[in-house]
């Protein structure tokens, strides 16, 4: 059984039909056509955290290709009703996929090994696959191929920044990450890097400037992310220096992209100015990711074939 918990779990191949297919998707849709691949399948989402584009996403995109969406609340009791084993076992009879978005990383791995059902990954402490394949998909249909292209991420070494990272690794990229050191990747996901992804041309530095310098596009996320609240003010403080303005744009190249995953902290690691600028794709990827998850969808359900590559 295939599961999306990290994008370790993809080849590179993988990736690119997964891009393929929600390329094909895309353009069906604009033209129209919502194919149902998917009919009869049924979703489950079980979200410990709060969401609009994952949560929408996936539920919109199940219901464009045919299938139906569950969106489970406390009342299911994950985690205090009953054992990890048993709610994981008897939840997978009754759907054909879970897409989780978990306080701890642990608990969706820990969930994945007692479905007999494929687990998606909507966001943990330590990943968030279905946005950086949006993301990478979105430069891609951007710029027309990723491989040799930089990727500057600018704050903290968080879930986003790590799945894009692995994404980079994966597709040809180069990452660039500008973080005070304490936020920058551990050890261990260094070497989880190194060894998913060997050739990874990586530049970890504490100067944005020097990150952004060639790079195609620059991201940014929250220097808070949900769950971290009562860190916030040591954050602000921390970062204060990798705010994604005008002044930061101007050391990168003349064409560069700013990205960012939503929802931004206006003011904080992005300006008005940056986000609502020429520049900006945010909208590109927010809407991508209806797109991606259906490619994502797809291909892990089988309809388009995990072994059609
Ligand atoms: N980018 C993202 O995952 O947004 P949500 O938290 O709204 O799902
Ligand atoms: N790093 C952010 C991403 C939100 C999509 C968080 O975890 O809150």
């Amino acid at each position: 059984m295939r599961h999306l918990i990290t994008l370790a779990d993809l080849k590179q191949g993988e990736i690119e039909r997964i891009f393929a297919i929600t390329e094909d998707l895309k353009t069906k849709y604009q033209n129209g056509l919502r194919e149902p691949l998917l009919p009869g399948r049924v979703m489950a989402l079980l979200f410990e955290k709060p969401s609009l584009r994952t949560r929408v996403s996936f539920e919109a995109g199940i219901i464009n290709l045919g299938g139906h969406s569950l969106f489970l609340g406390d009342d299911v009791g994950w985690g205090s009703r009953e054992s990890m084993a048993d709610f994981g076992r008897v939840l997978s009879e009754y759907v054909d996929v879970v897409v989780v978005r978990t306080k701890s990383h642990e608990k969706v791995v820990e969930l994945a090994k007692f479905c007999k059902c494929s687990v998606i990954n909507g966001l943990t402490d330590q990943d968030h696959p279905c946005q950086a394949l949006a993301d990478l998909y979105t430069l891609r249909e951007l710029t027309g191929s990723l491989a040799g292209q930089t990727l500057a991420f600018i704050g903290d070494g968080n879930n986003v920044a790590r799945s894009l990272a692995m994404g980079c690794g994966k597709t040809g990229m180069r990452f660039a990450l500008a973080a005070p050191k304490q936020y920058q990747f551990d050890a261990e996901f260094l070497a989880q890097l190194k060894h998913e992804a060997p050739d990874l041309d990586l530049l970890i530095t504490t100067d944005p400037r020097e990150a952004v310098k060639n790079a195609s596009a620059v991201y940014t996320d929250v220097w808070t992310s949900m769950g971290q609240e009562a860190e916030s003010a040591i954050r602000r403080q921390a970062f204060a220096a990798y705010q994604v303005n005008a002044a930061l744009l101007k050391a990168a190249p003349a064409d560069v992209f700013f990205m960012h995953c939503l929802p931004a902290h206006r003011g904080e690691e992005v300006t008005d100015e940056v986000i609502d600028g020429p520049a900006s794709i945010v909208v590109a990827q927010a809407a991508n990711r209806l797109h991606a998850q259906k490619g994502i969808l797809a291909w892990l359900l089988g309809a388009q074939g995990q072994g059609r590559e």
